[in-house]
């Protein structure tokens, strides 16, 4: 009796913090609403030139390639040319489908090639050096988007960032900062200094800046399409500095390079579909898997921050991400047990071996490093009028990538070679850990953590969003997932609403302020839940749209300083 009382006081406390963290989130305009459809990206600029387009009469697909080109000029970390990505759609005709444009492992490399003699993995090959570069692939993605179901001529998507790249833009405070902190790493590369500092120095806030050599680029691909980055120039640029640094990416992996349509994974939870990315994403995976895991568990009644719910969305989370580091990969490289992993039977197999007041065992070896980094991946989304929408969360992987401008370029290369596995037992900068089946081979594709989803409700009611984050971008889509069907929060609430994280290993729960008050900590800690860690830096930063009784609600994260651009 006394335990169902404190559970319940625990509850209510916990509600009231949620209400004040929420109010303590900076206030501005972060919620549109539009009846012709909308896009939502990190970048207000970026939103804007995704707008522009719809404006014109282009449809969501139009719209999302506009915006991919745009983010690679105007959000540099993420948004990119030398990276890659996921997209997740839905056709207004009903058809869902996924595009995979993840980066490739260079034909040449292997797990050895990132180990020293003594079978270390070698420093920061993987992270700050041309070798730590798989094939980009969000130009050959976003291309390949525009061909299948673009109406507007491909110049006239690129051309609003070609012209922001030429004319250049207001830098906002958030950039200047975050360039900042890249100079430590950058100083070696002088086409990195020249992109990133103002002649040498930092830009201060309200400097323009302006992009040339990413124009030029820019404008190859305009007029030659896939040629105009894959062969020619722009190829060639990316292969000498492959050469003077001692990268592995040819002229021949880079021709080579093509994105894959994919069966989305679908899953159900309560009467919605839920549409998100397959392998080699482990994303809509997980996703699925978790939702599966909380169905019976009745979220809705507990209500959120629940002591209860908290603990079992933890111990999903743990199994889940113990499954991820077992069973997943590149689906072309090993068959992989997705339908298995999604199965409700073995959610409720797998969530049957937890107990309610005793946390899980992770048994713990190598505790990972601590996996964050600012979030530096970005997810955008796409919903027009007809029903079209477009769900991409793209990345160069850590922030700003290897930090190397390719020279005459104008584009930061990935460094997502880091989402392989090197050595059994070793994590990556994420703190994850994986099998064989992730283990790096020359045109593999390395396992993603990244979730574009689509949410369709009973009621005819629609939903996209994604989210950066590494590891932290499957439970913040599951905390969403959750919010808006089992707490029935708007899409603005289920966004702002203060976040956690466990990965199984290390064995943490990472938490916002205010997402697990004083009074719920000391509760999970008498579960056994022992390291709760709060998170230095907002976990995450989601972008959506929802579409309900005719109106598009588009929302931006309050985390982040971007606006939506609703029609
Ligand atoms: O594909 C992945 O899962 C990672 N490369 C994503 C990296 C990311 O989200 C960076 N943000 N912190």
């Amino acid at each position: 009796m006394f335990l169902k009382e404190r559970v319940k006081a625990l509850a209510q406390q916990q509600r009231a913090a949620a209400i004040a963290f929420l109010l303590c989130l900076p206030v501005f305009p972060a919620v549109y609403k539009s009846d012709r459809g909308a896009v939502v990206s990190r970048s207000t600029l970026a939103s804007e030139v995704g707008r522009d387009i719809l404006k014109q009469g282009g449809n969501a697909f139009d719209a999302a390639v506009a915006t991919g080109f745009a983010l690679a000029v105007t959000y540099p970390s993420a948004g990119n040319l030398g990276g890659g990505g996921f997209a997740v759609i839905r056709l207004s005709s009903g058809e869902c489908r996924a595009l995979d444009f993840r980066e490739t492992a260079p034909k040449s490399v292997s797990a050895q090639t990132y180990l020293d003699k003594n079978g270390q993995v070698r420093d920061k090959l993987l992270t700050l050096h041309t070798l730590g570069s798989g094939v980009p692939g969000t130009v050959d993605g976003l291309l390949l988007l525009h061909k299948t179901y673009g109406t507007l001529p491909l110049r006239d998507l690129i051309n609003p960032a070609i012209q922001l790249a030429g004319e250049g833009f207001v830098l906002p405070a958030s950039l200047v900062e975050s360039f900042g902190r890249q100079l430590t790493d950058m100083k070696r590369h002088p086409a990195s200094m020249d992109v990133f500092t103002n002649g040498g120095t930092a830009y201060r806030n309200g400097d323009r800046w302006v992009q040339r050599d990413l124009m030029r680029t820019l404008k190859r691909i305009a007029g030659k399409g896939r040629a105009g980055f894959y062969e020619g120039k722009t190829a060639e640029l990316i292969v000498r500095e492959m050469k003077r640094t001692g990268g592995a990416i040819t002229l021949e992996d880079l021709k080579a390079y093509r994105s894959i349509w994919r069966e989305p994974v679908r899953g159900s939870y309560r009467g919605y579909q839920i549409i998100s990315m397959p392998p080699p994403s482990s994303g809509g995976v997980l996703l699925v898997q978790m939702l599966n895991m909380l169905e019976d568990k009745q979220p809705g009644k507990l209500g959120w921050g629940h002591p209860d719910l908290v603990h079992w969305m933890i111990e999903a989370e743990r199994l889940a991400f113990a499954d991820r580091a077992v069973y997943l990969g590149d689906p072309d490289f090993n068959p992989l047990p997705v339908e298995q992993l999604i199965d409700k039977q073995y959610a409720k197999s797998r969530m049957n071996t937890v107990e309610l007041m005793k946390a899980g065992d992770s048994s713990a070896i190598a505790e990972g490093k601590l996996p964050y980094e600012s979030p530096e991946t970005t997810h955008f989304s796409v919903m027009d009028r007809d029903g079209n929408i477009v769900a991409i969360t793209t990345t160069l992987n850590l922030p700003y990538g290897n930090k190397i401008v390719v020279p005459g370029a104008g584009f930061l290369l990935n460094n997502e070679m880091d989402d392989f596995v090197v050595k059994a037992g070793v994590a990556n900068s994420f703190g994850l850990l994986g099998s064989r089946l992730n283990l790096v081979e020359g045109g593999k594709r390395m396992l993603s953590s990244m979730a574009p989803t689509i949410l369709l409700g009973p009621d005819e009611s629609m939903a996209v969003y994604g989210a950066p984050g590494g590891s932290a971008i499957i439970t913040t889509v599951l905390q969403v997932t959750v919010n808006l069907i089992d707490h029935k929060m708007t899409l603005d609430q289920a966004i702002r609403a203060p976040r956690f994280h466990h990965q199984w290993k290390p064995d943490q729960v990472l938490f916002e302020p205010f997402a697990l008050n004083p009074a719920l900590r000391e509760n999970l800690t008498k579960r056994g839940h022992k390291k709760l860690v709060p998170c230095e830096v907002y976990i995450s930063d989601v972008n959506g749209i929802l579409y309900k009784n005719g109106l598009f609600e588009a929302v931006t994260d309050p985390r982040h300083d971007a606006l939506p651009g609703a029609q």
